[in-house]
């Protein structure tokens, strides 16, 4: 590789980061699937929305297309259930239930069709008395709930943290159910929204939020519009000298869903999520209709070199290294010492511009020490080719659209 002399630089930063994640052997890079809820919320009328309530059928419905359809060969793998699967009571034996009418086969039967396709089950619970829509929470339960989530084949937990008590329940809550999963040895990822909840509390250890987490959210549920993509990037960036040493194999900071393939972003803003999630190191978990998807956001969406720079082994979480005249540049160190790079046109007004990316402002002066070869991965594919230490670059950058760069 042309860039094997960063690899030390690289090591040096690993070591300076001490990123351990959860040690479950799971999630070695971004969990990639399907969740429902941003798309598909609480709907819970059947008979109203055949095709949009949250059911057996959906799940289905949705692992077909998985499979037929290229994405679990893309690497999306796990299909998510969100809130709302739940029956309003436990069992008599206060065992979690599945509402009878949605989910007529029961969790079992949906993990074993799953299964069968090649793909992985998730589900959603919450560390406290009730789920945020109000279904029976796990307090009291998470020895018995994360046993019933193995015996029903369950491969994820998002773990959210409505109606918690206090702080000290709340992480109590945690911790207690990351070991009550082990306990059960079955491979369960662990996503939880630990900081998000403590944030407003007290300051969050987020060393210790990765020994107990696969994943955990930050901040606010994402929406289906630019405002909140921007937002999500802008809280993670304003909070990264915490966020980025967190950051590794098995522990991931989760900026929330993918809402490419719905209706709220332009084909630019699409652009520019993929490629700063894939920078972001975040889980790549999509919230859209994989029945009815535009060709355009599925292929951004299956781009093996963007997953690539997300799914990097070496599982480093990249950062905002500056932001002027109303552009933002963010790097990413990748495995072997390359480096992923992207300029963002963060002004709302007008056309393309032009952003001059030089050779200092990268890897704090020292990429391309020696030479270097470019390439753009989006919006579209281009090979610049090699350059050395002269190097610099004339990109322009639709409004709220984002470069994407491979430097190795
Ligand atoms: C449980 O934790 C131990 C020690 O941290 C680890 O070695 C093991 O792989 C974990 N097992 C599961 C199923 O998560
Ligand atoms: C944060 O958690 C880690 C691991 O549990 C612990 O070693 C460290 O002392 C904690 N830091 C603070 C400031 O409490
Ligand atoms: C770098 O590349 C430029 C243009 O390709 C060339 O003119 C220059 O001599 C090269 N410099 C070095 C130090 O190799």
């Amino acid at each position: 590789m042309l860039c094997v002399w960063w690899a030390l630089s690289a090591a040096v930063l690993l070591c300076l980061q001490g990123a351990r994640g959860l040690d479950n052997g799971l999630a070695r890079t971004p969990p990639m699937g399907w969740l429902h809820w941003e798309r598909f919320l609480c709907e819970t009328n059947c008979v109203k929305n055949p095709t949009g309530c949250i059911s057996e059928q959906l799940f289905m419905q949705m692992a077909d297309v998985m499979v037929s359809n290229g994405w679990l060969k893309a690497g999306y793998k796990y299909i998510c259930i969100d809130d709302c699967w739940l029956a309003t009571q436990r069992d008599e034996n206060d065992k979690l239930q599945a509402d009878p009418t949605r989910f007529p086969g029961g969790i079992k039967k949906l993990a074993d069709y799953v299964h069968a396709r090649g793909l992985l089950l998730g589900i959603y619970q919450d560390v406290g008395k009730k789920t945020c829509a109000g279904y029976p929470g796990s307090q009291g339960f998470y020895e018995l709930d994360a046993q019933t989530f193995a015996d029903w084949g369950v491969d994820l937990l998002k773990f959210d943290g409505c109606y918690y008590e206090n702080l000290e329940q709340l992480e109590d809550g945690y911790r207690h159910m990351s070991i009550a999963l082990n306990q059960t040895g079955r491979n369960i990822v662990y996503s939880c929204e630990w900081p998000f909840y403590a944030r407003r509390l007290s300051k969050v250890n987020y060393t210790e939020v990765a020994e107990y987490c696969n994943s955990w959210r930050n901040f606010d549920d994402i929406q289906d519009s630019w405002a909140s993509v921007k937002t999500l990037i802008d809280f993670t960036a304003a909070l990264q000298d915490q966020l980025v040493p967190a950051a590794g194999p098995g522990a991931w900071n989760d900026p929330d869903m993918l809402v490419i393939g719905n209706f709220g972003l332009s084909w630019d803003q699409e652009v520019t999520q993929m490629a700063l999630w894939s920078i972001m190191a975040a889980p790549l978990l999509m919230s859209n209709d994989l029945r009815d998807i535009n060709p355009r956001s599925k292929e951004l969406l299956q781009n093996q070199e963007v997953i690539a720079i997300n799914q990097d082994p070496l599982g480093a979480q990249g950062y905002r290294v500056l932001m002027v005249d109303g552009f933002e540049l963010w790097e990413k160190p990748l495995a072997g010492g390359c480096l992923a790079v992207s300029v963002t046109n963060r002004h709302e007004i007008g056309g393309a511009q032009q952003f001059l990316l030089l050779r200092s402002m990268l890897w704090k002066g020292l990429a391309c020490k020696n030479k270097c070869y470019l390439t753009q991965l989006l919006p579209t594919r281009y090979e610049y080719g090699t350059f050395n230490t002269t190097f610099f670059l004339q990109l322009s950058v639709n409004p709220s659209g984002t470069v994407l760069l491979r430097v190795e």
